[in-house]
């Protein structure tokens, strides 16, 4: 591994979040296939493959091979169980056809950004490093952050800062990007927030761009579609008395998930 690599993963050792809940939710369920749907860095993975001696099968899928990798690395003492791939979880009835696995007994999503992802300069996910504005998870997805800013219609930018961002001043900063990029081109993170501060303000205790880039980096990699597609087949591929846990970040995600498992 890079050294690069190895610090993040030092890092990231403390973050797999709720593992406490998580394993108290998989608690006296025999497990035989176990899915995670967003493996990551393998936090979880590790947990639920400690407490559950007896899963036979393991099978792990990140959209984003960086977290594959340093999932590989983690998942090394369970090689002859775990099977990583490559993949969207909206596509995880394709892998479970592709192992001949009708049913799992638990699966588990951790919907949002690593703080790996978040942590990584150069994936400009964050509004503090100045970097390309990029934003995919998945290095295959074709759209970045950088051509919806520059390219999208000003109507089209203002309905997903409003509906992705619940950006009060969607339309304002909508109007700011379409005059401000026909003058120069709008790159990187740092670009974005200078256009952006005269109509969301400077800093305060939260960052006026939290939301604007909250939005962006839902539209580049099409979460919510991909939650609820993901969740939809989980169910069906789920077994009758199994259980999935699902860990959701903000309130757009929460309503997916409550009106999907109603
Ligand atoms: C919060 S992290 C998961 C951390 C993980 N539970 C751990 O213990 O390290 C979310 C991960 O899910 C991945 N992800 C997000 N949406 C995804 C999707 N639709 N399909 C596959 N992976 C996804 C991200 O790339 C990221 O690595």
């Amino acid at each position: 591994m890079n050294p690069k690599r190895a610090m993040l993963q030092q890092k990231i050792k403390h973050f797999p979040v709720l593992l406490k809940e998580y394993i108290k939710i998989f608690e006296g369920l025999e497990i035989e296939f176990f899915l995670d749907g967003t493996v990551g860095a393998a936090g979880h993975a590790r947990a639920i493959l400690e407490a559950h001696p007896e899963i036979k099968t393991f099978i792990g899928l990140d959209q984003d091979q960086v977290a594959l990798d340093l999932a590989n690395e983690n998942l090394k003492p369970w090689m002859s169980k775990a099977n990583l791939f490559h993949e969207n979880f909206k596509n995880l009835d394709k892998v479970l056809d592709e192992m001949n696995i009708e049913f799992c007994d638990g699966m588990f999503f951790d919907i949002g950004l690593s703080s790996m992802q978040v942590d990584e300069p150069e994936r400009g996910f964050s509004f503090r490093y100045d970097a390309d504005l990029d934003m995919r998870m998945d290095q295959n997805t074709e759209i970045t952050a950088k051509d919806i800013i520059n390219t999208w219609p000003e109507k089209k930018l203002e309905e997903i800062f409003r509906e992705y961002g619940e950006e009060r001043n969607s339309k304002k900063a909508a109007k700011e990007i379409v005059e401000k990029r026909r003058r120069n081109k709008i790159n990187t993170t740092f670009d974005l927030i200078k256009v952006l501060e005269p109509v969301l303000g400077k800093r305060r205790k939260i960052h006026p761009v939290t939301k604007i880039f909250q939005a962006l980096r839902i539209c580049v990699n099409d979460e919510l579609n991909s939650l609820k597609e993901g969740l939809n087949k989980a169910i069906l591929r789920l077994r009758e008395d199994g259980i999935i846990g699902v860990i959701s970040f903000h309130s757009l995600e929460d309503r997916i998930v409550k009106h999907t498992f109603k």
